[in-house]
């Protein structure tokens, strides 16, 4: 249930920020599923305080939905970059261990010597360590998820930078946002923990397209001279720049330069797709002849997020047929239900993006 919340939330939140970069088509769609996570929830809740939390936010996202569909594209572009609302920049926490982070072992042992040794042994390294990390991959393969397990290991205060929280209704104001965020990363230096900046979706904030909105081109020129004053080489600052994209090649090579490590987090093979399967099934009820591995089989391209929606979906089907038959408990998922939950949902990556993302990995991976 509160996954399913959480499914919910970051579909919209996904489909704000897509709508405030101009993604029409993109951001409807993801409307559209929050709309429809959110009538499932409806469906399910059965406190009235929530029933109503969800109607509200389910009326919202219809308006703009509609709204969205009656624009011509020329005019949303137009207004790409002007949010409603202030930004508000408030450290978040995380729970996520690294045992939530399935496979991309590397990435992990990077990810961990650069943080999480420094940390322990600030004595062993004389000559500094690496503070900017530049994660690229498919969507849904585990960037966001790589960071947060960082931050939570060395009890790291993380702020998120991302577009909707940088753009703002006065031009000019992107690049504030942005020292602002900063500032406080750093006074929050003072409480003697780590802080970690995680740039979300960085593309986004240093693509060549989004400079002509207006402000951006700033945004970006502060981001690279906040950058430039973590580097500087007697400093020993446990304050990290980690950024996250799906399209590095949108990335220019002054921003890319900043970043020590570039990890490319690529795809699940077939032994970690399992792996993935077991880990999202552990706690629910299969029907015996669930077969993880012929389940294995038929998801390359599927994405880790991709996988566990399809639990997820496979799990739900379970809870809607209770509610319809008036049953008190679901009944075990069945094979069937992971088949139709599969054939119900395109993988999200393509030997296409990976390929090209290989490539550019071949050109740029630094670890
Ligand atoms: N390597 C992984 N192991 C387990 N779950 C994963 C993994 N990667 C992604 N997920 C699932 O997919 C969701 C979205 O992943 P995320 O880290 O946001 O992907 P990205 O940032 O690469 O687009 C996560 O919250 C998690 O539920
Ligand atoms: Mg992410």
């Amino acid at each position: 249930m509160s996954e399913l919340e959480r499914i919910a939330i970051e579909k919209a939140k996904e489909a704000v920020s897509l709508d405030r970069q101009g993604s029409r088509e993109a951001a409807i769609a993801r409307y559209k599923e929050a709309i429809q996570i959110l009538s499932r929830l409806i469906g399910l809740t059965t406190s009235p305080v929530l029933h109503e939390v969800y109607k509200e936010r389910m009326r919202q996202y219809l308006e703009r939905l509609n709204a969205l569909n009656d624009e011509s594209p020329a005019k949303t572009i137009v207004r790409a970059g002007a949010s409603k609302e202030e930004p508000h920049i408030e450290p978040a926490e995380s729970g996520v261990r690294w045992s939530d982070v399935i496979g991309l072992e590397d990435a992990k042992r990077i990810i961990r010597e650069a943080i999480v040794y420094p940390w322990l042994r600030p004595d062993l390294f004389p000559l500094g360590w690496p503070t900017g990390i530049l994660l690229f991959g498919p969507p849904g393969c585990g960037k966001t998820l790589l960071a947060a397990a960082a931050a939570n290991e060395v009890g790291a205060t993380l702020y998120t930078l991302d577009a909707a929280t940088v753009m703002s209704k006065w031009l000019g104001e992107s690049e504030k946002n942005i020292a602002t965020l900063f500032s406080k990363a750093r006074d929050d230096l003072k409480k003697g923990k780590p802080v970690i900046v995680f740039i979300d979706e960085a593309d986004s904030l240093t693509a060549q397209r989004y400079l002509e909105v207006g402000g951006e081109a700033r945004a970006r020129n502060q981001l690279l001279k906040e950058m430039d004053g973590l580097a500087s080489k007697n400093k020993r600052e446990y304050l990290y720049v980690i950024a996250a994209t799906n399209k590095p090649w949108l990335l220019d090579e002054a921003f890319i330069r900043r970043f020590q490590k570039r990890i490319y987090v690529g795809p699940p093979d077939r032994e970690t797709r399992l792996l993935i399967l077991k880990h999202y099934t552990s706690s629910l009820k299969l029907a015996e002849d669930v077969d993880l591995e012929a389940l294995a089989d038929k998801t390359s391209n599927y994405s880790p997020a991709d996988l566990y929606n399809i639990c997820l979906d496979a799990h739900i089907s379970t809870i809607r047929e209770m509610f319809e038959n008036g049953h008190d408990e679901p009944r075990k998922i069945a094979m069937s239900d992971f088949t139709a939950a599969i054939e119900r949902r395109k993988p999200s990556i393509s030997d296409e993006i990976v390929k090209k993302l290989v490539e550019w990995a071949r050109k740029h991976e630094a670890l």
